[in-house]
């Protein structure tokens, strides 16, 4: 991995990008993972880089506190009518974490849950959607022109689809703010949160988009600030939501790791509900969630790149302008060059408990 030579020229998403390009009305809808224009890509990535700062991501913090906190009543409800006839205790912890992330994304990206913990279930069907989205990724990534042939054909595709019930409520939310004059998310359409933990609305994404939209208004015009809206939860949840539940599962068939990991959090001595600034700072928890990704990768596509003028060398291999090259991460994992940290990923009988053991006294790990 250290013999990548490479021009100074970008290197554009390959046309395996062009399967996730939205559409609407007949028409691609580039977004921020797929757009091939680097132009386009840099307007959008400069005219967001400040709500994607540290200092701007701690602000959404307490977003994410308040759908923990509503994760925590949902949880402990359930496990506490345990002895009661109407039912088991027994519930999946599984989709309880994706329903908690989807939750905390639209909290953070536009003030409002989009109320899957609170119905238990896939409200709209909103996981779905994102999770389609990147099975037909995985499943067309190899043959974009097959695939516009078939999913982008004039002849066949209907003449409208109705939104999605993360568009509709972001639309909705922006239109609210856009009508009452003020960037912020208001009191009333968080209504449940506020009355629930009374406190101001912390800033949100949709805030930071509309405060940047004075320099960039072509750019994150109505359009441009839903599309960075959905792809915000769209990347944030189901990603977040694999690595968690990978973690525990992990945890739960690695006692030795989940011993350890149990002696770190005693001794941090950390309130219910700890600040991100301290979680940071453990490290067996931090090797833990890294490889937990790495016994499970929750974006395992080879995400292509073209190879931009002048060629490139990678690893003594040289590659012309405009090859595709990508990397199939589960062979990068099984690797033995990639690091020796990796030597034991593809042995079954290597549980959580010997990989740490690696990984924290391995260098290339913090
Ligand atoms: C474990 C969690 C996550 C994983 C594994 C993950 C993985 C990735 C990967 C691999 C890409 C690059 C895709 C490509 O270039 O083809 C990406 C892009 C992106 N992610 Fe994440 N992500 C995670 C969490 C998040 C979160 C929490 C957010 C938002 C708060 C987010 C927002 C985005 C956005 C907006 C992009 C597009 C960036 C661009 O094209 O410039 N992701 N993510």
């Amino acid at each position: 991995m250290t013999k990548y030579h490479k021009p100074t020229n970008k290197h554009v998403q390959a046309e395996s990008y062009k399967v996730l390009l939205g559409r609407q009305n007949g028409k691609d809808i580039a977004s921020l993972i797929s757009t091939q224009d680097e132009n386009q890509h840099g307007a959008m990535r400069r005219s967001i880089a400040n709500a994607f700062t540290p200092t701007a991501t701690l602000d959404y913090e307490r977003w994410i506190d308040a759908t923990i906190e509503e994760l925590l009543e949902v949880v402990g409800r359930k496990t506490k009518t345990k002895t009661t006839t109407t039912t088991t205790g027994k519930f999946e912890l599984s989709s309880m974490i994706v329903w908690y992330t989807m939750d905390a994304a639209g909290r953070f990206s536009f003030g409002a849950p989009l109320g899957c913990l609170a119905a238990e279930a896939d409200v709209g069907g909103s996981v779905q959607v994102i999770r389609d989205r990147f099975i037909h990724w995985a499943r067309w990534a190899s043959m974009p022109r097959l695939e516009r042939l078939v999913h982008r054909n004039p002849l066949l595709e209907p003449k409208s689809r109705s939104p999605s019930t993360i568009v509709a409520m972001a639309s909705e939310k922006l239109k609210a703010r856009m009508n009452s004059g003020s960037n912020k998310a208001s009191v009333s359409s968080t209504k449940d949160d506020s009355d629930a933990h009374s406190y101001d609305p912390s800033p949100d994404l949709l805030q930071r988009f509309l405060e940047a939209r004075k320099d960039f208004p072509r750019t994150l015009d109505e359009p441009g600030i839903i599309g960075l809206l959905m792809s915000t939860i769209s990347g944030a949840s189901d990603t977040t939501a694999s690595t968690v539940t990978a973690a525990l599962f992990y945890l739960l068939k690695s006692p030795e790791a989940m011993r350890k990991l149990e002696s770190e959090l005693m001794r941090a001595d950390l309130p219910e509900i700890p600040a991100y600034n301290d979680v940071s700072k453990l490290s067996y928890l931090n090797a833990v969630i890294k490889e937990s990704m790495r016994l499970f990768s929750p974006a395992p596509m080879p995400l292509e790149r073209l190879v931009p003028a002048g060629g490139i060398t990678i690893a003594g291999m040289y590659f012309p302008e405009g090859a595709s090259v990508g990397c199939s991460e589960y062979y990068l994992r099984g690797s033995k060059s990639f690091s020796s940290s990796f030597r034991s990923i593809h042995q079954p009988q290597c549980s959580l408990t010997d990989r740490l053991q690696d990984v924290t006294t391995n260098t290339n790990v913090e």
